[in-house]
C-alpha cells in the first residue's frame, strides 16, 4: 500500500512537471497547501500572529508553525516552528508579551502547560500555569493589577474535575448504556462527560522593571454547577460560546438548555457567571431570567462584553426547534431586570457573529447573497434600521480592531485559502496584507478572474448561481457542466475557500462548476430560506430543474448535455431524488456523498429537533410528510439508471452508513452502473488527508470517466489513481 501511495505521489509529479495544460488546483495540491489560520494583532496594531499547518504527501505528516505578520509591510516571518505551540495570546499592554500553550506538560501526561514569552524572543519563555488536562480556548483579561485572568475549556466530569484522557482509568467493559436521548452526536457516543468552561489566574510580579506571571490559585469550573449545562457546545465546541470580560470580572458562556431534553430541542441560554466562580452561573434568557424577550425560545451564541464590562451582545433565535432560524441581536445589561432590547429585528439578514466597536456600535459578521460580510450596527438600533456592509466579496472568518479603529480581518475566498486586510465602517476596504493565491506554489494561477455569477428565474423567486472556470479558460471551447448542490438545507454556497467540496477543484479537470442557491438557501432572506420546510424534494428540485434549462439556453462554453452531478448532505438526498427525477436522465454520472435514501430511516438521526422541523411534524404524527420526499419510493427505483458513486462513512451518525449501503444495493441489484467507497473512520466529513486524496481520485474519478474529461484531458484524475483495492466479485 504504502509504495502504491508513493507511485501515485510520482505519477502527479511526473505531471506537474511535464504538461503543458497544467491543472492549476489539484486535489493533491489543494490538500498539501499550506493552511493559515486568523491574523490576531497587538494591542498597538503593529504585529498579528497566526498559525499555519501542512500536509506533506512525502512524509505524510503535518507540520505547523507560528508566523509574525508586520501589519505595515505585509512581510511574514517565522516566530517559531514548534508543533507543541497551539494558542497564542497577547498579554497586558506592552504589545510584545505572549501567553501560550504548550501541549506538553512536563509533569502531568495529558496536560498542557502555559508560558510566557516576549514575542522578540520567543525562544526564552519561561513557564506560567501547569494545567491538569488538554484545555484550549484561552481568553484573557488584565486587571488594574496587572493581573490576568483568564478562561478555556476542557472535558469535565460531572463532579466538576477536568479529564485528562491519558490519566483516565480505562473500563473494563465497553457497554454504553442510556435513559436519554441523545445517544450519539456528530460522530460520538455521548458519555457523563461534557465540555466545561473554567477560569484561573495569573499573578503578575515585577522585578527590575520586568514582569512575571504565574499561575495563582487553581482552575474553577464555571459550568458543572449548572446540572445538564455543557460550554462550548459540540461538536463545533468553538470558543466563541463563551467570553470573560474586560475588566476580568465576569464570564458569559452559552450552553444548550440544561433544562429540556438535548436531541429534540435547539433552546440556547447565555449564563453570566463570576470569574471566581463564587457564585452558580445563571441564564439571562432562560424561562425564569427576568429579561427573556416574549416568545423567544431558540439557538443562541456568541456572547460579547461592551468595553465598559456593562452590557453583553449575542444572538438569538426565536423557534425552538429551528436551528436555521433568523438569528437577532440582543443587548443585555448587567443586573438589569428589563426586557431585552433586540436590534434592528425587521431586517431579514441573519447575524453570526457578534462584537462591540465602541460602547454605543457593533460589528457584526452577516451571511449575505453568497458572501458573509461585516456590518456596523448601533447599540440602540429600531426594528427598522438597516445595517451597511463594509466588507463585499469573500468571507469573513475573523476580525480584530486596531487602535485607529480599523478592522484587521481574515477571510477566504473561491479564489484564496486566507487574505488578510484592513477594512473600516468608513472607508470599506483599505489595504490587502497578503493573500494566499499569491503566495503559496499550489495556489498559483488563482484569482477573482474564475469566479463569475448569474441569476436566474425558479419556480417562484430569482435564484443566484456562482460559476467556476477552469485554468486556462476559454470562451469559444466547451466545457462540460459539473452541477453543483450544497447541503444543509439551510445553508449556501459561498465565496469561500474550502478544502472540502473545493468548486475549483472540480473545474480545473476540465469543467465549467455551477452552483446554485435555490430554495432553501441562507443568506438571501428567510422566505427563501423557510420555503423548503415540507418540501425537500419540491421547490429546490423545481428551481435545480430550471437552472439547468438556464445553463443549457444561455452558455455555449457549458455542455449541459454531458454534465454530471455531485453533492453531500440534503445535497446527497437531492442527487438521490434526482436519480429517480426527470432531471436525472440529465446527467452522464451522479455522486452522493453521506444522503438519505429511505425516507423511513430518517428518524435514526442524532439531532431531533432538524427532521421534525423539516417534516413539520413528528415521526408518528405526520409520517405522511417524511414520505413524501422519499428517493427510495418503488416508482422511483424504477427509473435509477444514470451511473452513480455513493460515498458513506461508518463515523457519521447524522446520516448513518446504512442509508448508503441500502442505495447501493438498490442500484446494484437494478444494474445501475454503482460503487460504494467507505471510510471507517470518517463522519460527515472526510478530514484525514489520505483519505481525502482518495476520495478526490474517486469523486472527480468517477465523474470524469462518464462525463468523457477523462478522454480529453490527459492530466484529469482517474479511478485507477487509488491504490486501494477494489472489491468486486460480479460474475
Ligand atoms: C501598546 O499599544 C497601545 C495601543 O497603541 C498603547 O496605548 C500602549 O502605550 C503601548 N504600550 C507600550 C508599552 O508601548
Ligand atoms: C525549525 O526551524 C529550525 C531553524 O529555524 C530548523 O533548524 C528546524 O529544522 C525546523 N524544524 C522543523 C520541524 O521544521
Ligand atoms: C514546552 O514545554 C517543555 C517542557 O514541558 C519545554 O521543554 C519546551 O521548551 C516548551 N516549549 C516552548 C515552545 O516553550
Ligand atoms: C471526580 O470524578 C472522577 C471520575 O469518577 C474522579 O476520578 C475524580 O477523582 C473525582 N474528583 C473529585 C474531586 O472527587
Ligand atoms: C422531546 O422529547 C421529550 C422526551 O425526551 C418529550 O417529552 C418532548 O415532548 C419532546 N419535545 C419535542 C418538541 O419533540
Ligand atoms: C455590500 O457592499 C457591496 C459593495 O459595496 C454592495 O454591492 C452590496 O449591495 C452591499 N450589501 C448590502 C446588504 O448592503
Ligand atoms: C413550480 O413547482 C410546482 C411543484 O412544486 C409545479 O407544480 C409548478 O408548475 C412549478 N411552476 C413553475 C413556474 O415552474
Ligand atoms: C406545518 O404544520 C402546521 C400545522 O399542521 C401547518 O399549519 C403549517 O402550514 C405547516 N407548514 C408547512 C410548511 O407545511
Amino acid at each position: 500500500m504504502k509504495s502504491g501511495l508513493n507511485m501515485g505521489l510520482l505519477r502527479w509529479l511526473a505531471i506537474a512537471a511535464t504538461a503543458s495544460t497544467a491543472l492549476a488546483l489539484t486535489p493533491e495540491g489543494l490538500i498539501s497547501a499550506p493552511r493559515r489560520a486568523e491574523a490576531i494583532p497587538n494591542p498597538s496594531g503593529d504585529v498579528a500572529v497566526f498559525s499555519q499547518s501542512q500536509y506533506s504527501f512525502e512524509t505524510h505528516e503535518t507540520t505547523s508553525k507560528w508566523n509574525l505578520l508586520d501589519l505595515k509591510s505585509g512581510d511574514i516571518k517565522l516566530l517559531t516552528n514548534d508543533s507543541d505551540v497551539s494558542e497564542i495570546v497577547w498579554l497586558g499592554s506592552d504589545n510584545s508579551t505572549v501567553l501560550y500553550v504548550n501541549g506538553t506538560n512536563a509533569d502531568i501526561p495529558g496536560g498542557v502547560e502555559l508560558w510566557v514569552s516576549d514575542i522578540s524572543d520567543f525562544a526564552n519563555g519561561y513557564k506560567a500555569a501547569s494545567l491538569p488536562a488538554s484545555f484550549s480556548g484561552f481568553k484573557v483579561a488584565t486587571i488594574d493589577s496587572g493581573d490576568v485572568r483568564y478562561v478555556a475549556y476542557a472535558q469535565s466530569y460531572a463532579n466538576g474535575t477536568a479529564y485528562n484522557e491519558q490519566l483516565a482509568a480505562k473500563p473494563l467493559s465497553s457497554a454504553r448504556i442510556y435513559d436519554s436521548i441523545y445517544v450519539r452526536h456528530w460522530d460520538s457516543y455521548l458519555t457523563t462527560r461534557f465540555n466545561a468552561v473554567f477560569s484561573g489566574t495569573l499573578k503578575k510580579t515585577e522585578s527590575n522593571g520586568k514582569a512575571t506571571y504565574k499561575a495563582e490559585g487553581g482552575l474553577k469550573n464555571l459550568v458543572s454547577p449548572v446540572k445538564n449545562a455543557e460550554s462550548p457546545y459540540p461538536p463545533d465546541s468553538s470558543s466563541s460560546d463563551y467570553n470573560i470580560s474586560p475588566d476580568g470580572k465576569w464570564v458569559a458562556f452559552k450552553s444548550k438548555a440544561h433544562d429540556l431534553p438535548r436531541a429534540n430541542y435547539t433552546t440556547s441560554y447565555i449564563f453570566l457567571v463570576p470569574h471566581d466562580g463564587s457564585k452558580t452561573a445563571v441564564p439571562i434568557n432562560g424561562p425564569d431570567s427576568a429579561g427573556t424577550p416574549k416568545g423567544i425560545k431558540g439557538d443562541a451564541g456568541s456572547p460579547a462584553f461592551s468595553p465598559d464590562s456593562k452590557k453583553i451582545a449575542y444572538w438569538q433565535m426565536e423557534e425552538e426547534s429551528y436551528e436555521a432560524d433568523r438569528r437577532t441581536v440582543y443587548v443585555y445589561t448587567l443586573g438589569s431586570t428589563e426586557t431585552i432590547p433586540s436590534l434592528a429585528k425587521g431586517w431579514d439578514r441573519s447575524p453570526d457573529t457578534v462584537k462591540w466597536a465602541d460602547e454605543d456600535n457593533l460589528i457584526i459578521g452577516v451571511e449575505d447573497s453568497g458572501r458573509s460580510r461585516l456590518f456596523s450596527l448601533p447599540a440602540d438600533a429600531s426594528d427598522n434600521y438597516k445595517p451597511k456592509n463594509f466588507t463585499d466579496g469573500g468571507v469573513v472568518s475573523s476580525f480584530y480592531q486596531l487602535p485607529d479603529s480599523t478592522y484587521l480581518v481574515t477571510s477566504t475566498a473561491i479564489w484564496t485559502s486566507w487574505n488578510v486586510y484592513i477594512a473600516s465602517p468608513e472607508k470599506g476596504v483599505i489595504k490587502t496584507l497578503g493573500t494566499a493565491n499569491e503566495i503559496d506554489p499550489e495556489l498559483k494561477g488563482l484569482g477573482p478572474h474564475i469566479l463569475d455569477e448569474f441569476h436566474f428565474e425558479g419556480n417562484w423567486t430569482d435564484i443566484h448561481a456562482f460559476v467556476i472556470y477552469p485554468e486556462n479558460f476559454d470562451k469559444s471551447k466547451s466545457y462540460p457542466l459539473v452541477y453543483y448542490i450544497h447541503g444543509g438545507p439551510q445553508n449556501s454556497w459561498l465565496d469561500s475557500w474550502s478544502t472540502r467540496w473545493n468548486p475549483k477543484v472540480f473545474a480545473d479537470q476540465g469543467y465549467v462548476v455551477v452552483s446554485p442557491n435555490p430554495t432553501g438557501s441562507s443568506g438571501y432572506g428567510e422566505e427563501l430560506q423557510d420555503a423548503i420546510q415540507n418540501n425537500w424534494g419540491g421547490l429546490p428540485y423545481e428551481d435545480l430543474v430550471k437552472g439547468w434549462e438556464y445553463v443549457n439556453e444561455n452558455f455555449d462554453y457549458i455542455d449541459a448535455e454531458n454534465g454530471v452531478a455531485a453533492g453531500a448532505s440534503y445535497g446527497g438526498f437531492m442527487i438521490n431524488w434526482i436519480q429517480g427525477s426527470d432531471l436525472g436522465r440529465k446527467f452522464k454520472a451522479l455522486v452522493s456523498h453521506d444522503g438519505t435514501f429511505v425516507a423511513d430511516a430518517k428518524v435514526s438521526t442524532d439531532e431531533l429537533w432538524f427532521m421534525q422541523h423539516d417534516f413539520n411534524g413528528t415521526f408518528w404524527g405526520n409520517r405522511d410528510n417524511y414520505r413524501r420526499w422519499d428517493p427510495s419510493a418503488p416508482e422511483r427505483i424504477l427509473k435509477f439508471s444514470t451511473p452513480q458513486l455513493i460515498v458513506h462513512s461508518d463515523l457519521d451518525y447524522r446520516l448513518p452508513v446504512a442509508e448508503g449501503l441500502s442505495l447501493f444495493n438498490i442500484l446494484q441489484e437494478r444494474g445501475v452502473p454503482s460503487r460504494f467507497l467507505n471510510f471507517p473512520d470518517e463522519n460527515h466529513w472526510v478530514l484525514n488527508k489520505e483519505n481525502s486524496l482518495v476520495w478526490h481520485q474517486q469523486v472527480l474519478g468517477w465523474l470524469n470517466k462518464y462525463s468523457g474529461v477523462g478522454k480529453s484531458n490527459k492530466n484529469a484524475v482517474s479511478l485507477e489513481d487509488t491504490v486501494v483495492p477494489v472489491v468486486d466479485y460480479n460474475p
